[in-house]
């Protein structure tokens, strides 16, 4: 069952020095209890589609197509009907954990008071329910550590705090900007670890925001490719990583980091980032993509495909 359709969704800014094209005519679906993941470089859009979601853009923002969260549009709401779903039905991790945490205030007053906003709970239920989310992300000794301000925690259990926060009205949607970003990686795994487990344990969907293909690749179930704000490529997260059919996701992997290449080399995507000041023309890849031909500077590439979709009107068969 869909639980959020996003349908053709076009972000644009007005800046003095003209429109910034942020996200260009995307698409996707997240179904009951499934993790999709979003990914693409700095500036491709991620976090503006996370922000759309929530009604949280800028207000210099214009927006096209439709955000349907159970058949209801998100975009067409008015904020206080949108304030009835924020942190209740849909629920955000932002990229920056401290930014979501108030330094001279214990852990304890800030759970409490959302729950106090969102939910109306205080006292006795208040502090049971706190403690239960404290006890679900697995921060050890819960009860007595709820005194504490953000600082006297590590930046791993900081991430937990910033999670338990999301999951204190249970919600079912949950939209985690880059949630691992600033961690090393085995503390990323825990992380990743236990998004899983709360995905499982309470059936929660999960949009999952990264720039990072190794974070996606054990995580999500389904990836979705972004370029310049426009979807390259979206397939089953295996099916990405064994055949990669966009130009695009084939320079991404051949990026990561691999312990096996012998040459040491790292094999960075040659040439500029794309320019979000003008509309599309062609595919914003051609530039840089070693597969290019004339025609993909001409026109947009649709995103095509049933299981598997990619834009790019080139034949997988006579990519490099
Ligand atoms: N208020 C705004 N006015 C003008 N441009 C904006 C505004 N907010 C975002 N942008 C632009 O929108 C584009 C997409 O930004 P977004 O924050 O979604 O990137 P991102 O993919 O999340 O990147 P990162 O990985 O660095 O977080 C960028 O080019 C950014 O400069
Ligand atoms: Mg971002």
């Amino acid at each position: 069952m869909t639980l959020l359709s996003v349908e053709n969704l076009s972000i644009q800014f007005e800046t003095p020095d003209g429109l910034v094209h942020a996200v260009n005519d995307v698409s996707f679906q997240i179904g009951r209890g499934e993790t999709q993941a979003l990914v693409g470089e700095s500036g491709s859009g991620k976090s503006q589609i996370a922000l759309s979601i929530l009604g949280l853009l800028a207000k210099n923002a214009r927006t096209s197509g439709k955000i349907l969260y159970n058949g209801r549009d998100l975009l067409a709401m008015s904020t206080r009907e949108l304030n009835k779903i924020r942190a209740k039905e849909i629920a955000m991790i932002f990229q920056d954990p401290m930014s979501s945490l108030n330094p001279y205030m214990t852990i304890e007053r800030q759970l409490n008071e959302s729950l106090e906003l969102h939910e109306g709970l205080k006292g006795d239920a208040a502090r049971q329910r706190v403690i239960e989310v404290m006890d679900a992300v697995q921060i050890p000794d819960a009860k007595n550590r709820l005194r504490s301000y953000p600082h006297e925690f590590s930046g791993g259990m900081r991430q937990r705090i910033v999670i338990a926060m999301a999951l204190l009205c249970n919600p079912k949607l949950i939209l985690a900007d880059e949630p691992t970003t600033a961690l090393d990686v085995t503390v990323q795994a825990q992380i990743m670890r236990l998004l899983e487990d709360i995905r499982r344990d309470f059936d929660t969907s999960i949009l999952l925001i990264t720039h990072d293909l190794g974070v996606v690749a054990g995580a999500c179930e389904d990836t979705l490719v972004l370029y310049s704000g426009k979807v390259m490529e979206r397939a089953g997260t295996r099916a990405l990583f064994a055949e990669p059919q966009h130009p695009y996701t084939r320079g991404l992997l051949r990026a990561v980091p691999n312990i096996h290449d012998d040459d040491g080399e790292l094999h960075a995507i040659p040439g500029q980032p794309p320019n979000t000041m003008r509309a599309l023309t062609g595919c914003p890849f051609a530039p840089r993509c070693v597969d290019a031909v004339d025609a993909c500077f001409a026109t947009v590439p649709e995103l095509t495909g049933e299981t598997r979709q990619r834009a790019c009107i080139r034949p997988v068969e006579e990519l490099t």
